[in-house]
């Protein structure tokens, strides 16, 4: 089997649902266009995603011709499940090719796994894993393989995350001393398939939202997290699962400073939102106050529509995620830092595999190594090295949930950990 061109990776996508459908397929689908991404597969649970993913009409508008191969087929029946077939999948890809992750949380693991046993590169949305010594033996499987792993936390690509990043580096703020975060997703969550999994024993609101604002802080400061509290809200979802619907969190950082981080599932469905969130980060510089505010909600953009497609009359619009608008080609064109990030990442798959290229054995590998630590060493795209942070919070963030909002402590000496304080 040829490995993927060095110009162009062949691209597996684990999981066909609402992520897969909002940011990932769209803008693989343009890469695609612009001949960065050759083959496209994509593997679900069974077919009933992927058949809703062949139809939906805002792609057949904007990528006139293009397809993906469906995992399984098409015509298999929607309830038939196939929960190894990924196994498969991912053994029929090129090496180097790039497989991503787009199932639920507690099911990356595997995945991943899988991936770099068949030598391929891959793009994690977040979290990447739930613990901390997962993201580790993650980190180290692929460096010893020249792979690139890269976890999707494209708040980072919002051009205001990158322009706080540089100038709070530069001093421009002082120190961040005590901030909030929100993020709160529509109510019409509960009745999609999170009931399905999004329940007590595997996730909650601050483990699948709040990660971004934490991830968010560290980008912007490089602080890191030391103590974690998170108190939940239970209530149970339309299928009768219980889960946490609701969370409020506490991290305290490095330097002492404070972050409170509200999330939830409960956006009202007819508000203009079409969620709610937000950070604020006050600083102190030497004898004044400095602040970082991001309305991440409302970005100036209102519109009333004469039909309810949008699910209401009237929206903000947020053209800085992800839109699908007019270009120079043919349909459209995906814009906002949700395409930005998933262009990052494979572009980061791409130059770690060309730095091997004309290159055999150890020369290849230890330039890929290179590549990787150059990539870590910058921290824009999350890799596991430099996002692992998040791992440790995740598991902070689980102890303390399940105990009513205990403190649980991150010890940096030696292996990093989290555990309950007193
Ligand atoms: N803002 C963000 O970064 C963001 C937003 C949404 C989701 N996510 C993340 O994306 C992941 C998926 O979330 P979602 O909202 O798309 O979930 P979803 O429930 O809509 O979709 C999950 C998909 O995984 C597939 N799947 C489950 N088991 C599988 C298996 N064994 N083999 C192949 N496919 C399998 C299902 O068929 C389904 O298509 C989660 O980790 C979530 O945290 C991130």
């Amino acid at each position: 089997m040829n490995a993927s061109s060095d110009a162009k990776i062949e691209v597996a996508i684990i999981g066909g649902g609402m992520i897969t459908h909002d940011q990932i397929l769209p803008s693989i689908y343009h890469l695609q266009r612009l001949e960065r991404v050759g083959e496209i597969r994509i593997c679900a649970l069974n077919s009933a995603p992927l058949r809703a993913l062949v139809e939906e009409p805002n792609f057949v508008e904007a990528f006139p011709g293009q397809r993906f191969h469906a995992y399984p087929a098409l015509d298999q029946p929607p309830e038939k499940a196939f929960p190894m077939l990924y196994e498969e999948v991912i053994a029929s890809l090129p090496p180097r090719s790039l497989v991503m992750v787009a199932v639920p949380d507690h099911f990356h693991a595997p995945i991943i796994r899988a991936a770099l046993a068949h030598d391929q590169n891959v793009l994690s949305v977040k979290p990447l894993v739930l613990k901390y010594a997962e993201s580790v033996e993650i980190e180290k499987t692929a460096h010893g393989k020249g792979l690139f792993v890269g976890v999707e936390y494209h708040k980072r690509f919002d051009r205001r995350s990158l322009e706080a990043r540089l100038q709070y580096r530069r001093g421009r703020f002082g120190q961040f001393r005590c901030g909030e975060a929100k993020l709160v997703e529509p109510f019409y969550y509960r009745s999609s398939n999170f009931q399905n999994w999004f329940t007590k024993e595997n996730s909650d609101p601050f483990t699948y939202i709040g990660c971004h604002y934490v991830d968010l802080v560290y980008f912007i400061t490089g602080l890191r997290p030391v103590e974690v509290s998170v108190r939940g809200v239970e209530g149970k979802f339309p299928n009768g699962n219980v889960g946490y619907l609701w969370s409020l969190g506490r991290v305290t950082w490095e330097n002492g400073a404070i972050l409170g981080v509200l999330n939830g599932l409960g956006y009202p469905d007819e508000a203009a939102g079409t969620n709610d969130q937000g950070l604020c980060m006050f600083c102190e510089g030497d004898g004044c106050g400095g602040m970082i505010r991001h309305d991440d909600q409302f970005r100036g953009v209102s519109h009333a529509y004469v039909d309810r497609q949008s699910g209401a009359a009237f929206r903000f619009v947020s053209p800085d995620y992800f839109r699908l608008v007019p270009w120079g080609g043919d349909g459209l064109m995906p814009v906002g830092y949700g395409y930005d990030s998933i262009e990052a990442n494979v572009q980061a798959a791409l130059r770690v595999n060309l730095a091997g290229t004309g290159l055999s054995g150890g020369d290849a590998l230890l330039q890929r190594q290179r590549t990787l630590e150059e990539i870590d060493r910058q921290g824009i795209v999350a890799t596991p090295a430099n996002s692992c942070i998040n791992e440790l919070v995740m598991e902070a963030a689980r102890l303390s949930i399940a105990a009513n909002g205990r403190n649980a402590m991150i010890d940096y000496a030696g292996t990093p950990s989290a555990r309950l304080g007193g």
